[in-house]
């Protein structure tokens, strides 16, 4: 199967974009592995005709908004990332109403709708950089309570409310999950993403977005980490480090949507040129500019 890939990747000029929570197989194969801002990087900046991008569908339309005139691939349409709902479009509507200068944060992880009714989208390798950045004192930061929170603490000097939203992930792993795996593993440094709980992110020696954590196991002395995050990141950390040891927390974080990408759906669409990412194109103009805010601010 990866020999069919490969050979009609080439044939039809196609890049293939994966997300560092894929599964391991579809990782390998990838032309471009990442973190969301990575690949909304990649993705813009791409010059194949068809980008096959494997992750859940926020990042599929991320990648469609950058490239209205490109082909973009999804394996499974249906992958989806619970948190990007979460937040009512009423709600923001309300808060805009009660702030004349407010200015609302939307992590990218939201639908395109949702990045409509936004000033700027945020990854979590950039949202204290660019909120920071912003002239407005109030923020509405959507959809994530944890990054939002997290972003809170590093900017003191703006009122950043918060909204209800979470991965649930990121939320299931608990301080006791942590707290058995440090017994064991005495030396081990703790590493968590910032959509885990406050409580979580208090026992931990690095917080940062997927590829920070991997850029910080690969600079470090130590041998042995604690990974607070979903267990895709496993690949690239056990490729990069051999002989360090990575324990997660039980039960292991997986994210049942990024694992929908398979190495089969992956040649079914490169086949077929189904499964296409399709969005209104006022909805894509509207949702294309907190994106390009969040490239220029995140320079
Ligand atoms: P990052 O890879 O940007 O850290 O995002 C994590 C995530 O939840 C993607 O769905
Ligand atoms: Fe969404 Fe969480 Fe899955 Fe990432 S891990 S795609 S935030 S549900």
């Amino acid at each position: 199967m990866k020999n069919q890939i490969d050979q009609l990747k080439r044939a039809k000029n196609a890049v293939i974009l994966a997300h560092y929570y894929t599964p391991d197989d579809i990782q390998s194969i990838a032309d471009y592995v990442g973190d969301s801002f990575y690949l909304a990087k990649i993705a813009k900046q791409s010059t194949a005709d068809l980008i096959v991008f494997c992750g859940v569908s926020f990042m599929g339309e991320s990648a469609k908004i950058l490239n209205p005139d490109k082909k973009v691939l999804m394996p499974d349409l249906s992958a989806d990332c619970a948190m990007a709902h979460m937040v009512k479009p009423g709600v923001i509507a309300a808060m805009r109403e009660k702030y004349a200068d407010l200015a609302v944060v939307c992590y990218i992880n939201s639908t395109a709708e949702l990045k409509c009714l936004s000033d700027v989208c945020v990854t979590s390798s950039n949202a204290v950089k660019i909120t920071k950045a912003l002239p407005n004192q109030n923020i509405f930061f959507v959809p994530d309570r944890n990054l939002g929170q997290y972003v809170a603490r590093q900017v003191p000097e703006k009122n950043i409310i918060l909204n209800d939203g979470y991965c649930p992930i990121h939320a299931a792993i608990s301080a006791e999950q942590v707290h058995m795996e440090k017994d064991k593993h005495k030396s081990a440094q703790i590493l968590s993403h910032p959509e885990c709980e406050e409580e979580v992110l208090a026992l931990s020696d690095y917080i940062g977005s997927t590829a920070e954590m991997i850029a910080f196991v690969k600079k470090s002395r130590d041998q042995e980490f604690i990974v607070c995050t979903e267990d895709g990141v496993k690949y690239r950390l056990m490729a990069d480090n051999p002989g360090k040891r990575f324990y997660f927390p039980d039960p292991r974080p997986c994210c049942a949507d990024m694992k929908r990408n398979t190495l089969s759906g992956v040649l079914s669409v490169l086949e077929n040129e189904d499964c296409t990412v399709e969005l209104n194109e006022e909805v894509r103009r509207r949702a294309l500019l907190p994106l390009e805010r969040m490239l220029k601010l995140a320079q």
